[in-house]
């Protein structure tokens, strides 16, 4: 292994508190998956790691919204993100998670390491309190009027209009996100990290990098326009990685409700990450192999909002921590659209991994992010795309070789692959062309150029299809027999080869055509050097023939624009409908809302997304059928305060009868059940 190359690669840890949606995926997941299983084709010595990123406020805000703590919220997401990275073929060799007890140590000794080393300037000064919850408002706590733009419900860290970047002292007419109090100051004490000293040494690294992207190196030149600025690393929040004690006592601070800023624990997460791995292995050290030896290749895939922290604030603190090795690129992906908007989760406007996976096939997602992933400038995901991509490219080129190869061989040659015979000008042609697609795709994605590996790995499909059209076989299975023999021979090795070439873009249609192929093993564990050898002995068998990829519908497609027309048009966001047609308090008062006490909840068999909850109203007790079995689990309904519509018309859902309805939110295609911000008594009308 010693003279092997060596990779670090990592994609963004995403935020545990909602489903991973396409863009996500085309921005860190995807190219940072392929270039991984490329990489194990090349024989690299490969870590590749990705994980939950746990901590920071707008996990705190879910978990306040639904009532549940914020470890609650975390475990859902980590879980659902973690399964649906899994189907979609993601290949971490670990998946970690920044609530772990090794990522907390790993935090707290980086943080104390620099401090030891005086990294930190100190500042005390005043900042937001929110008086009614108790608490410093950071970040995302505060809302209030952006100072560039005038939008009012910017937060306290950025405005979501402009985009300026902010700090919570900025906002005009602030306000408590918890409470809408209006925040009154207090002083506090917070550790900084100085960018401002590690510019030089950044700029100095950076010029070394000008391989790195135009659109990643223009933003990091911007900061440095505007020259770096102090950093608080710390918060006053009671969820994070704790600031370390020892820090804390040396400097005569408290360093009770303070926590590490997520922006700094959170990059340590894939270190964190590659330790628990490396204990995994059975070797703990390990990671230091892959993180402090000059020798590795750190490459973090990333979106263009993570900028600034993976190249500017993570490799300062490396810098400052002086063990470690700074990345070598960064490949930041710009944004995907969604239909030529902007993905939008509050609206639901976005296609989320989790259903699209219930629906399509993962190879489908996989080939038409890469074939149009937004590198050097935003690109845009259409359902019409996705099926032309799917139909014309997937099936009717790459399958239709495949299976035009399998037939003819099945039924002229018994199933078995025929000898070569001597090899004409377009046999060697076909020869040198898996020869120079390993060659060409392999120099794309070692310059991270995913888009034209993509469209070049399809090309060599492209040329076996035309290969096969231009040889005729069909003709020279009677007039000349070993012409014949020879090209299917050539086509069934275009088949394997392909099947190890496509293997990082599509690996499960690679793993289905391997099978078919009868080869053992998988193609993951084929080597790149070896796609372009002919590798299938005269008399291999191949398997049964079986569909690549069958054709998508017109039906199917059409269902899923017209949701996001759905959503665009607010039919499911009816609160952000501008519009808004007024009822008298007459009107209103004509629904009895009460409070309710959910006491029993159990699954409706046959019906997925219901649950049938048994609830006390008062001293009456009640029967509901709630659209939630895909939101909860029953159990955690049990003992929760609700909002039910208590004089609703009873109905019959399902063969269940349900006596009332009870209140939910929905947010990002989540439903979130509401319940009193204070415990209340069943049965109490809602005023
Ligand atoms: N959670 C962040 C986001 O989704 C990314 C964190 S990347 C890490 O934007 F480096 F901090 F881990
Ligand atoms: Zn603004």
């Amino acid at each position: 292994m010693a003279d092997q190359e060596r990779y670090m690669i990592t994609s963004a840890l995403p935020y545990a508190n909602g489903p991973i949606h396409l863009g996500h995926l085309a921005g860190a997941y995807l190219p940072g998956d392929i270039f991984a299983r490329y990489c194990r084709l090349k024989q690299r010595d490969v870590v590749y790691i990705c994980g939950s990123d746990e901590h920071g406020v707008p996990i705190m805000l879910r978990a306040r919204a639904e009532g549940i703590s914020p470890q609650e919220v975390v475990d859902r997401y980590h879980a659902m993100i973690k399964e649906s990275f899994e189907k979609v073929g993601m290949s971490f060799d670990y998946y970690g998670r920044t609530s772990s007890p090794v990522h907390h140590q790993t935090s707290r000794d980086f943080f104390e390491h620099l401090a030891e080393k005086d990294i930190f300037v100190r500042k005390t000064d005043k900042q937001l309190y929110d008086p009614e919850a108790g608490m410093f408002l950071a970040d995302r706590f505060v809302r209030g009027t952006c100072p560039k733009c005038g939008y009012e419900d910017a937060y306290g860290d950025q405005c979501e209009r402009c985009g300026t970047s902010l700090s919570p002292a900025d906002l005009i007419n602030p306000r408590s996100a918890i409470t809408n109090a209006r925040p009154v100051e207090k002083e506090t004490t917070h550790w900084y990290l100085p960018l401002a000293d590690f510019q030089p040494k950044l700029e100095a690294w950076i010029n070394a990098h000008p391989e790195w992207r135009p659109n990643v190196l223009g933003q990091i030149q911007s900061w440095f326009r505007d020259g770096l600025k102090d950093r608080a690393v710390t918060r006053d929040l009671p969820w994070g990685v704790a600031l370390p004690e020892a820090v804390a006592r040396a400097a005569g601070v408290d360093a009770s409700g303070k926590v590490l800023y997520v922006w700094f624990d959170a990059p340590i997460g894939y270190i964190s990450a590659t330790r628990e791995w490396a204990a995994q292995q059975g070797d703990p050290d390990l990671w230091k192999r892959y993180w402090q030896d000059p020798q590795s290749k750190l490459v973090h895939f990333i979106g263009k909002d993570n900028i600034v922290f993976h190249c500017l604030i993570f490799p300062a603190m490396l810098m400052a921590h002086g063990d470690y090795v700074l990345p070598l690129n960064v490949p930041s992906n710009e944004f995907l659209n969604l239909e030529g908007n902007k993905f939008s989760t509050s609206r639901n406007y976005a296609v989320w991994l989790n259903e699209y996976l219930e629906k399509f096939d993962p190879d489908s997602l996989r080939y038409t992010l890469a074939s149009n992933m937004p590198e050097t400038r935003d690109a845009d995901f259409s359902w019409n795309d996705f099926q032309a991509r799917h139909n014309n490219e997937l099936a009717d080129i790459l399958g239709n070789f495949v299976n035009r190869t399998f037939t003819f061989i099945s039924k002229y040659y018994d199933g078995a692959v025929p000898a070569r015979g001597a090899l004409d000008a377009l046999d060697q042609e076909m020869i040198e062309q898996i020869a120079r697609a390993a060659v060409e795709v392999g120099e794309q994605l070692d310059a991270f150029r995913f888009k034209e590996a993509t469209r070049r790995f399809m090309d060599l499909a492209r040329f076996a299809n035309k290969y096969f059209n231009d040889q005729e076989p069909w003709k020279t299975r009677k007039s000349a027999p070993e012409k014949c023999a020879t090209t299917l021979n050539l086509c069934a090795q275009a088949a394997r080869s392909l099947a190890v070439l496509m293997s990082p873009f599509l690996p499960f249609g690679a793993r289905k055509l391997w099978q078919m192929l009868q080869l053992s093993g998988t193609p993951e564990a084929a080597t790149w050097e070896g796609i372009a050898d002919l590798q299938l002995p005269a008399g291999h068998r191949l398997g049964k023939l079986e569909i690549l990829y069958s054709k998508i519908d017109d039906a199917v497609i059409a269902e899923e624009v017209q949701r996001l027309k759905q959503a665009l048009s607010g039919a499911n966001g009816a609160a952000e409908a501008a519009e808004v047609e007024h009822i008298s308090i007459d009107e209103f008062k004509k629904i009895q809302l009460k409070t309710a006490r959910v006491i029993a909840a159990e699954a409706i068999p046959k019906a997925k997304k219901l649950l049938k909850l048994q609830i006390e109203l008062g001293t009456e007790k009640r029967q509901l059928v709630a659209g939630l079995a895909e939101h909860y689990r029953p159990e955690d309904l049990v003992g929760k305060t609700v909002i039910v519509v208590a004089n609703l018309q009873p109905a019959v859902i399902r063969g269940v009868e349900s006596q009332g309805m009870l209140l939910a939110v929905e947010d990002g295609g989540k439903l979130i059940v509401i319940t009193p911000e204070q415990p209340a008594a069943s049965g109490k009308p809602v005023a």
